[in-house]
């Protein structure tokens, strides 16, 4: 099979290209290199077993041509690419909606005209500012003014999901949908606002690690092979197709009781410092005070459950990051 993944020198889909691989599949991967990086394909691009499987375009999804060929080329697209990540959505508010609206509907388009099947990693984000728990796929969505520009990045994922729900009722494109909460790993970068590279980044150095606001707020982590798996599974169940799925674990935490257990889990001598949200991010934010998914729909339909658990996960991006 040739699999398209838009985004795939990213954290997600660089494990998602080697899964396919591994699998002996073709992989065709566009990205610009915004956030993501050659570093993460390094590996692949230099084992000898995947010679000949894996091209690799640097160029933009906005580039109608680049993606008019690829997407003719492949049988499966993986749509990951997308401004990602608080700080970057913060920093770079206009080039975040074009590549997060105008990109996915360019990827759309041409998956329509080719008829192929195409997954869209959405977010947890598009949930809004809810504090209840668990987020299923059919809750209201909460957003803040327009004003508190954070809200852009859920706002266009969610009119991707529009945009490619619309395809599906109109065209009979075959779209897969899915929220991702918070997925971590090696390769996944500090840089961009997420917080357990940010983390161990500081506590490796015995910097004090930087927490926002008073801490209590909680995320649920999930390890990034186990979403890759989900990915891979469900674009292969004939009923995923026009759906909407969570793809998350459950286990919550806090972020002051994650800054302290990677203290712990890198022997680090940092200490933790409180910092409020106005002087990390500026006017423009508000956090989301709690994030947890409902995983009935996916555990219902593919046995979804992750399997690695936070302290394994937890180890593996210490090793990673030590050895970077
Ligand atoms: N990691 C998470 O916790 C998480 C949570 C929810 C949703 N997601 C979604 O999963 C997808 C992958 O995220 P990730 O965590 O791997 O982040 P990432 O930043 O590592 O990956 C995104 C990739 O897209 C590329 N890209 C951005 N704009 C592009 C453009 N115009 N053309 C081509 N490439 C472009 C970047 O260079 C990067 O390699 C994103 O769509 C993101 O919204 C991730």
């Amino acid at each position: 099979m040739r699999v398209l993944i838009t985004g795939g020198a990213g954290f997600i889909g660089s494990h998602l290209a080697e899964a396919y691989l591994e699998r002996g599949d073709e992989v065709y991967i566009i990205d610009d290199l915004s956030t993501g990086s050659l570093y993460n394909i390094k590996e692949l691009k230099e084992n000898e077993r995947f010679k000949n499987k894996l091209f690799i375009h640097i160029d933009t999804i906005l580039n109608h041509n680049t993606m008019l060929e690829l997407t003719g080329t492949c049988d499966i697209v993986f749509h990951l690419a997308a401004a990602v990540g608080v700080q970057y959505i913060l920093n770079n508010p206009l080039e975040s909606i074009k590549t997060n609206i105008q990109g996915t509907e360019k990827v759309l388009e041409l998956c329509d005209k080719f008829k192929k099947k195409v997954l869209i990693a959405s977010t947890s984000e598009v949930y809004g500012k809810h504090l209840h728990a668990p987020l299923v796929e059919t809750d209201n969505i909460i957003y803040g003014p327009s004003s508190k520009f954070r809200w852009s990045y859920a706002a266009t994922k969610l009119m991707d999901e529009f945009t490619a729900l619309a395809y599906y009722r109109t065209t009979g494109l075959e779209v897969i949908i899915t929220r991702l909460f918070n997925t971590v790993g090696p390769k996944q970068t500090g840089a961009y606002g997420m917080v357990i590279p940010r983390f161990v980044s500081q506590a490796l150095k015995n910097e004090p690690l930087t927490v926002y606001g008073d801490g209590n707020q909680t995320r649920t982590f999930t390890y990034v092979k186990d979403v890759v798996e989900a990915l891979m599974t469900l674009v292969e169940t004939n009923g995923a197709v026009g759906e909407v799925f969570n793809v998350g674990g459950t286990e919550e935490i806090s972020i002051i009781d994650l800054a302290k257990r990677i203290i712990k889990e890198t022997g680090s001598k940092s200490t933790i410092k409180l910092i409020p949200y106005d002087e990390a991010f500026g006017k423009d934010f508000e956090d989301m005070q709690r994030r947890v998914p409902g995983t009935e729909k996916i555990n219902k339909l593919i046995g979804f459950e992750p399997k690695t658990d936070f302290d394994t996960m937890l180890r593996k991006i210490i090793r990673y990051m030590k050895k970077k």
